[in-house]
């Protein structure tokens, strides 16, 4: 059976990772922009990886309508969260918390978040005036963890 990755992604991080992931998952597995609009029938995957970024504390929409609506087959699914965010601490805590509906995260065997970056050539004005603000940086950064998508593959693919 092949694993499907269903990412939702702005700028082009969470793309990234769910490819990286992807890559090191090898074998079928399938990546599913959740953007794209299209139609997916998710009973011919028997393991789900779903990953977000995260803006103003919140996944895309996309991903939680994709949860929502599949949410009684999901949970028979060996599954796997994941978001792109550029929170730490306990703020990352709560971001993680908050991303996906409970009864998925209760029966997820992986759940993780591998950081983010800001690519200021990506955003609009807003963005890049909120993220000066907040983050005091105009520079475009990277805090993605390489190791948390090794392990988070790892337990995807021995489950
Ligand atoms: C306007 C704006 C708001 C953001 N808000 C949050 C946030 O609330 N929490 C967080 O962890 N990261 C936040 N981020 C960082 C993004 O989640 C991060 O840049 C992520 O890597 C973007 O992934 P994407 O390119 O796949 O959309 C924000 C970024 C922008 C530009």
């Amino acid at each position: 059976m092949s694993i499907l990755i269903a990412y939702a992604s702005k700028h082009g991080c969470t793309e990234g990772c769910a490819a990286k992931l992807a890559q090191r998952l090898g074998g079928k597995v399938e990546l599913y922009n959740l953007k794209s609009g299209k139609a997916i029938d998710i009973s011919q995957y028997d393991k789900v990886i779903i990953g977000s970024s995260v803006y103003v504390g919140k996944v895309n929409k996309e991903a939680t309508e994709f949860c929502n609506k599949n949410l009684g087959e999901l949970i028979n699914k060996k599954l796997g969260l994941f978001i792109c965010g550029s929170q730490e601490g306990d703020g990352l805590k709560q971001e993680l918390d908050a991303a996906y509906p409970q009864e998925l995260q209760s029966k997820a065997i992986a759940i993780e978040c591998f950081g983010g970056e800001f690519t200021f050539g990506k955003m609009n004005f807003m963005e890049k005036t909120i993220v000066k603000v907040i983050s005091k940086t105009n520079k475009d950064t990277s805090t993605i963890k390489d190791d948390k998508i090794d392990s988070f593959a790892q337990i995807m693919k021995n489950a």
